[in-house]
Order: structure tokens, then sequence, then C-alpha cells
């Protein structure tokens, strides 16, 4: 008996969990999110932590708290066991070319303003900060301390407290990524990248750079851009505390290794995440919009991760 509740326990604190990029409307009194909420209630065993994003922060007065669906969609999601939501706040004010210049006075202001989904019912437990620094410049490793010290201390705010779960997104790689581990964040999202060469559609569908110059997902093989990229950076002992995330699963990877975007390729890649001991994960077809395209379908995606996870 005590064997069996020390296993579970230990593929409990194995597993890598759901991180999913929640950018799209929840139109319908929430119901454009109904699949991803059959997904998440038909794997229970998944964790997953969705990132909440209105308009690249809480929202106004059009889309936000006080836009009727965004409250039912929300609040629909978070009734699900499995389910923690989070509010999208950035600290870049040019797209991310330059990180923590969003003055002080204003990411606080957006980081009260998700507290307030909580005062009106929808339980936020945290906060994602994306456009998230990897390096040391502008004062970087003190903003990001602050800010956490501040999501996670101030009496005003009701994330949780000290058990506010913080995510950076720095979506890539930098030299300094070991500072911001150190900052104790819950996740780093230190690889975000598309599978994809041939992009669909344009940017809007895939979220893959028109430009190229990203690293194709696992274009050496399964596992190779978490080997060859991503821990020489992070540290592999910060795998649990790392996230990747991985759009545009669709067509080929490229050379050397061009595989093929199928479900036996899905099933390998997310074989290899969580042989590594990745914290959390998502993959989709498309980008942060749309869920339901195959064969990284949300539903699809949910019941490799917890197979891979229950192996
Ligand atoms: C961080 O907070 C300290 C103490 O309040 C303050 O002196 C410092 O200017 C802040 N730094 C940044 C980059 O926000
Ligand atoms: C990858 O495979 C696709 C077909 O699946 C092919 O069209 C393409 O030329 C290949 N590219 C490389 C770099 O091997």
């Amino acid at each position: 008996m005590k064997l069996v509740l020390l296993c579970s326990l230990a593929a409990t604190a194995m597993a890598t969990d759901l991180l999913l990029p929640l950018y799209q409307y929840p139109a319908s009194t929430g119901g454009a999110w109904d699949p991803i909420k059959a997904a998440l209630a038909a794997n229970p065993s998944v964790t997953a932590t969705i990132i909440i994003n209105p308009n690249n922060g809480p929202g106004d007065a059009n889309q936000g708290i006080d836009d009727p669906q965004y409250v039912a969609g929300t609040k629909a999601l978070a009734a699900l066991p499995n389910v923690r939501l989070i509010g999208y706040v950035h600290t870049s004010t040019d797209w991310g070319a330059t990180r923590c210049n969003v003055p002080w006075s204003s990411i606080t202001a957006d980081i009260r303003k998700w507290s307030t989904w909580v005062d009106r019912g929808v339980p936020i437990g945290g906060i994602f900060i994306d456009e998230a620094p990897a390096d040391t410049s502008n004062d970087c490793v003190n903003y990001m301390r602050n800010l956490t010290t501040f999501i996670r201390t101030d009496p005003a705010l009701r994330f949780g407290g000290s058990n506010a779960f913080v995510v950076y997104n720095p979506g890539g790689t930098g030299p300094s990524l070991p500072a911001y581990y150190d900052l104790q964040p819950n996740l780093i999202v230190a690889l975000e990248t598309c599978f994809t060469v041939p992009e669909r559609a344009g940017e809007d569908y895939d979220q893959c750079p028109r430009a190229g110059g990203y690293e194709p997902y696992d274009h050496a093989g399964p596992g190779r851009s978490i080997d060859d990229v991503l821990f020489p950076a992070a540290g592999a002992a910060n795998a649990p505390r790392t996230a990747v995330l991985v759009h545009g699963f669709h067509d080929f990877n490229g050379a050397p290794a061009n595989l093929s975007a199928t479900p036996a390729v899905l099933d390998q890649l997310v074989a290899a995440v969580v042989q590594r001991r990745i914290g959390a994960t998502f993959f989709n077809t498309a980008g942060y919009h749309t869920f339901e395209d195959g064969p990284a379908s949300i539903g699809n995606f949910m019941g490799v991760l917890a197979a891979k996870n229950a192996a």
C-alpha cells in the first residue's frame, strides 16, 4: 500500500504538465473553448496551467472581466479540477525588441487588474510574464525580481500570496537564464518555437516568423532541440522548472532529420519531452488562436501527453 502511494507520488512529481497559451476569443458564451474543455476533462491526469490573454494583458471594457464571454469561458475552464488559470502581462513596449521597459506603474496596474478578476469570481492563480528577458541588459534581473516579489507579496493581490504561480516567457534561450531561475519562478518558457519549415497561410495561422530564423523544432531528431539548444543554456537540472512550447506542427521540419508532422512523430516528440522531465509543454498544429486542427489538435496532444506521463 505504502509502496503504491510512493510510486504514484513519484509519478506525479515527474509528470510533464500542460502550459496552454489561450489567446483565442471565447465566443458563444465561452463555447469557442469547448474543445479545450473537453480535452482537459478527458485527461484529468494532466495538470494544466492556462494563460488567459484577452488583449496583450487583462483587457479593457470590451474584452476582459467586463465581457460576459470571458467571464463564462474562464469560469467554465476554472471549474475543472486539473486547471489553473494565470493572467498575461508583457515587459516590452516594442514587441520584445527591448525587454523590461514597460514602466513599473503600467505593468503593476495590469497585474492589479488581473486581481480584480478574482474579486469577480474568476480564480486567476498567477501571472505569465511575456517578453521576459534572458539576458541582463536594462536592469532586467532586478525588474523581474521586483515583479515576482510584487505578485507573491503585495497584500492587495489575490493570487494566493506565496503560492501565486509565476511563469516567465523569454521565448528562447539567452546567456543569463540561470539568473532568472534563481528568482524562483514556477516555470520559464526557455524554448518556444515552430516545428514547420513551410509556414501555412502566414504568421496568423501558425505564428511561425515569416522571416524564418527560428529553430525548427527537433529538426536534428526527437529531443535534440532540448539537448542541443535548451539544456546548454538553461541547465538540465532546471528541466522540471522549464516549459517547451511548440506551434506550427504541420508539414515537415527540414534537414537533417526532416520529420513529417504525423501522429507517430508527435508521439515521439512528446515522449522525448517527458523523458527529459520538462515541467510543462504544449504542441499545436496552429498557433495560439486555433486548437482543433490535426494532427496536434488539443484533444490528440493531451491524449499523447497523458499516455507518455503514464508510461
Ligand atoms: C526594484 O525595487 C527596488 C526596491 O524597491 C528599487 O530600488 C529598484 O529601482 C527596482 N528596480 C527595478 C529595475 O524595477
Ligand atoms: C523534407 O521532406 C519534404 C517532403 O516530406 C520534401 O519536400 C523536402 O524537400 C524535404 N526537405 C529536406 C531539407 O530534406
